[in-house]
């Protein structure tokens, strides 16, 4: 069904890889396409409670937006590009179901932007985050502009923007770009390990928390009032009353969505 992405469904936990690894991963047409189907799919489908997105290979998560596709582009159709990406990348970030990064490597330009746009991330210890676009004449089109300022603040996002430099993975942690770091080959585990937690929770109290959580970037909302609105519709939901009840009866709560 897939040519460009591979996932597997383990106990509602979807790992979504990029597959080009020859490319490491670049983010051609195929992909951004893919990566937009299955997206939807996490929305929609019942049997996904959680996913990670990852790069296939040990050398890359992402190196970037396929560069050969950027030739010969108009004006129009740089700013078309952009705002398909952006588009996809925002469906990530709104999903009411938690999206992670696992960052095996590279996460260069729409790379970057890419883990930027998860939830959070946790890097493997050879990851190199970085927006490089000045060397090709470019500026990050992804939403790389926004939500690298907001992840890490002004001055550190305008320094890597400009010099188009890499933050090794200790760098990444230390600005706050990724909440771990583990060796390559405990990425996923550490992944799975903390969406396995997630999943046990009530899922529309996940998904409110996302929500509230974005609404502090959202400039046309007032995320406090958020916050009450999201905070009273939980009060309708069968989820809190076995929530509630079940911490009272000193028992495990059995969540259904609900
Ligand atoms: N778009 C298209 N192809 C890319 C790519 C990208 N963003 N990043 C890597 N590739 C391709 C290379 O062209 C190469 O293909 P080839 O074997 O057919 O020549 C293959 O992936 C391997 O990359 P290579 O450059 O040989 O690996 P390296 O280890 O020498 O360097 C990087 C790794 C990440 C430093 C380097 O690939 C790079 O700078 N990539 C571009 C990063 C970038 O500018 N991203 C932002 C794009 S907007």
């Amino acid at each position: 069904m897939y040519s460009a992405i591979t996932t597997s469904n383990e106990n509602g936990i979807l790992l979504i890889t990029i597959n080009r690894p020859d490319k490491l991963n670049a983010l051609n047409k195929t992909v951004l396409d893919e990566l937009n189907t299955i997206i939807d799919e996490v929305y929609s489908n019942n049997s996904i409670k959680s996913a990670i997105i990852t790069g296939a290979g040990a050398k890359a998560f992402v190196a970037g937006a396929d560069i050969s596709e950027f030739q010969g582009l108009k004006h129009s159709e740089g700013m078309h590009l952009a705002q398909k990406g952006q588009n996809i990348f925002r469906k990530i970030e709104d999903s009411p179901k938690p999206i992670i990064a696992a960052v095996n490597g590279f996460a260069l330009g729409g790379g970057c932007e890419l883990a930027m746009a998860c939830h959070f991330r946790i890097a493997s210890d050879n990851a190199k985050f970085g927006q490089p676009e000045v060397n090709l004449g470019l500026i990050p089109g992804y939403g790389g502009t926004q939500r690298l300022t907001q992840l890490i603040g002004k001055g550190r996002a305008i320094e890597l923007l400009i010099t188009g430099n890499m933050l090794n993975a200790a760098t990444a942690l230390q600005y706050g770009l990724v909440n771990y770091v583990v060796p390559q080959e405990e990425l996923l585990t550490k992944a799975r390990t903390i969406l396995e937690v997630v999943n046990t929770k009530a899922p529309l109290a996940v998904g409110r928390c996302i929500k509230a959580a974005n609404a502090v970037f959202d400039q046309s909302q007032d995320g406090f009032i958020e916050e009450v609105k999201l905070f009273g519709e939980c009060f309708a939901t069968q989820d809190m009353v076995e929530g509630t009840t079940a911490f009272l009866e000193k028992r495990m709560p059995v969540f259904k969505g609900k």
